[in-house]
Formats: structure tokens, C-alpha cells, sequence
């Protein structure tokens, strides 16, 4: 028999991941850092994200005034850290002090690549139209690095209230699907 799933736990089944930081720096502050998990690729090349960023967070005013930020792709080892960024707000914290997080001087845009992430996307806003009904930010990547140190770390996927899933298991299917 199947069971009635409330409409507000969706999210949780259908969520991407993996968890990303994505920091934005705004003039005469320190920069910022907020965790978000509403994101999707809209195109390979150049490669377009979609991104959901509440007009609630502080990320929200540099992104939308900046136009530019980082997406910085966390290992499951910072899952504490990438919480913690994500239940306090820049507009009363100096995140990257607090969680010892190591900005490194990005190519393209102001905002900071993070020294302990995965992977760093430097990206740049491409259309807000849809920001104002759904928050919803389309940017582009402009530059991506990768951490070699960190080549076979894993992500986190947010399954709702504290609960993540390690990425695990990968298996190889033939597929034309690149
Ligand atoms: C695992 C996780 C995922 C999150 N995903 C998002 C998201 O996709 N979009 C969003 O606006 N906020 C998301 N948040 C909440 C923000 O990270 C949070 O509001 C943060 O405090 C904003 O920081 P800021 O005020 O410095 O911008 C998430 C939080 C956590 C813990």
C-alpha cells in the first residue's frame, strides 16, 4: 500500500547534489559563504548553472548586485563546516573566520575560490529574469579548478534536516549519453 508523502518533504527525494558553497564578495566586506543544495545544469558548454538562492540570505544582495560569485564543491569531511555555513548568516558572521575556510584569489571574479573544495567554479550571472519569481540565478561558468589532492573525495547530497548521503559506489554502464 502506498503512503501519502507530504508535498513539503518533495524536496527531499528529488533534490541534486552535490552540496556546493557558493561564496560572493561585495565591496568593503569581508566575503561570503552560504550553503546551497537547489541547483541544476542547464548546459554543458560553456556550462550553465541554475541556481536558487533565497532573497532571505545575505549571498543574495552580492549576487544580485556583483553579478559573480564561486561555486566551490565540498568533500563529505566538511559536512559539519558546510552545516554550520549553512544555519549562520555573513550579515552577522565572518564565515570564512569562524569555519577556517582558506580563500584563495580567483581569475575571473571577485568572490573567493575556497583552498579546501573539490572543485572551484568561478561563474558569472547570465540572466536573472527568473530571480524575482524564484530566486532563481542562471550563471555561467567561466573558469574551473580542480584540487588534485582531493581527486577521489566524496560529496555530500542533502536529504533534508541534517540527513546527507556520502556519495558511494560508482559503476560503468556503455551509454551514448556523455
Ligand atoms: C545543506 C544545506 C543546503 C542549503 N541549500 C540552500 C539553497 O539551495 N538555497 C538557499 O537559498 N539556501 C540554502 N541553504 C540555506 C543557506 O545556506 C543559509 O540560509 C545561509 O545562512 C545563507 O547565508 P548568508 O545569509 O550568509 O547568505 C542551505 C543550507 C544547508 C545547511
Amino acid at each position: 500500500m502506498l503512503k501519502d508523502l507530504p508535498l513539503a518533504k518533495v524536496y527531499q527525494f528529488i533534490e541534486p547534489g552535490p552540496v556546493v558553497l557558493l561564496t560572493t564578495q561585495a565591496a568593503k566586506e569581508k566575503p561570503d559563504v552560504m550553503a546551497m543544495s537547489w541547483h541544476m545544469m542547464l548546459e554543458f558548454e560553456p556550462p550553465l548553472i541554475a541556481c536558487v538562492v533565497s532573497a532571505d540570505n545575505h549571498s543574495f544582495k552580492a549576487l544580485r548586485k556583483y553579478r559573480e560569485c564561486v561555486i566551490a564543491i565540498p568533500p563529505a569531511e566538511l559536512a559539519e563546516t558546510v552545516t554550520g555555513i549553512g544555519n549562520c548568516t555573513g550579515a552577522d558572521t565572518d564565515k570564512f573566520g569562524v569555519y577556517e575556510l582558506t580563500p584563495l584569489p580567483a581569475k575571473h571574479v571577485a568572490a573567493p575560490l575556497i583552498g579546501e573544495a573539490i572543485v572551484n567554479l568561478e561563474c558569472k550571472v547570465r540572466d536573472t529574469r527568473m530571480v524575482n519569481a524564484y530566486n532563481l540565478f542562471v550563471v555561467e561558468c567561466v573558469q574551473a579548478w580542480q584540487n588534485p589532492k582531493l581527486k577521489d573525495a566524496r560529496t555530500i547530497h542533502h536529504h533534508g534536516y541534517g540527513d546527507f548521503a556520502v556519495d558511494g559506489e560508482m559503476i560503468h554502464i556503455k551509454s551514448k549519453m556523455r
